[in-house]
Formats: C-alpha cells, sequence, structure tokens
C-alpha cells in the first residue's frame, strides 16, 4: 500500500482558504467593533472594561494575521478589506455611547458570534488539514476564556 504520509502539497489550499477566511474577516470586525465600544463605554466601570477590551482587540488582530497568513502560507491570497468585512453578517453596536453594562453585552455578543464562526470552520478544516484546524483551535481557546471573562462582569 502506498505511503499514507500527508505532504504539505497534497493539502487542498483553495478549500483551506475557504474555511479560514471568514474567521479573518470575524476577526477583522470584532477588532473594529470592539474598539467602538472601547471608545464609547461610560460608568462606573469603565477603566477595567475599557482596558479589558483593548486585550480582546490584540487578540482578534492576533488571529486574524495569523489565519490570514496561513492561507497565504498555503497559497492563495488573504483578503482584509473593510468594505469585505463589512459584508459579514455580525451583531451591531450603537454609533452612540453605551454604559459600561451595555458595551459588556454587546461585547459578549460579539465575542460569541465570532466564537461561532471559528468553530464552523474547524471541524471541516479538522479532516483536510491538522495545522489550520490547530490556528483556529488556539484562537478560540482564548477568545472563550476572554468570553467567560467579558461574562463573570454580568453576574
Ligand atoms: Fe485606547
Amino acid at each position: 500500500m502506498a505511503n499514507q504520509l500527508i505532504s504539505f502539497h497534497d493539502l487542498q489550499p483553495s478549500r483551506q482558504a475557504d474555511l479560514l477566511q471568514p474567521c479573518v474577516f470575524a476577526a477583522i470586525n470584532l477588532a473594529l467593533t470592539l474598539k467602538q465600544l472601547h471608545w464609547n463605554l461610560r460608568g462606573s466601570k469603565f477603566q477595567t472594561v475599557h482596558e479589558f477590551l483593548d486585550k480582546v482587540i490584540e487578540h482578534a488582530r492576533a488571529t486574524a494575521d495569523e489565519l490570514a497568513e496561513r492561507t497565504v502560507t498555503l497559497g492563495v491570497a488573504a483578503r482584509g478589506q473593510a468594505t469585505a468585512v463589512a459584508e459579514i453578517d455580525m451583531p451591531p453596536v450603537p454609533d452612540s455611547f453605551v454604559t459600561d453594562t451595555e458595551a459588556l453585552q454587546y461585547a459578549s455578543n460579539l465575542l460569541d458570534a465570532t466564537i461561532g464562526v471559528l468553530r464552523d470552520a474547524q471541524a471541516p478544516l479538522g479532516e483536510i488539514d491538522a495545522v489550520s484546524e490547530d490556528l483556529v483551535i488556539s484562537a478560540i481557546q482564548t477568545f472563550e476564556k476572554q468570553l467567560w471573562m467579558l461574562r463573570s462582569h454580568l453576574m
């Protein structure tokens, strides 16, 4: 029987890119939208929430970069223009000031939706490339921990 080892060149780059690209868009959207909440929240928990949102934004930016660069590593161009990101369906936030509690709720909803996009990609990626799957799992792990921390402020 032929050797069953999977070579880098046996991967399906276009299929992987199709799965990774929505994750890139979701991560960019998360970083942009959380920044708006970071600026516009008001209330007694301002400093804590303001600073914590920046930690999530930092991870969202790193995730977008990591997954986009994985796409390019596979030989497919990555997309990241604002016009493309704007086409995805994610929970909106108001273009106004929000209370600290509202900011936490909006941020939780956004983070939850982002995790959903990554989880949708994770299992199919696992069937064709464990390396891409591992990057997505790693991103999910940190986002889910951050979601727990965000929600803990709402108790
Ligand atoms: Fe800031």
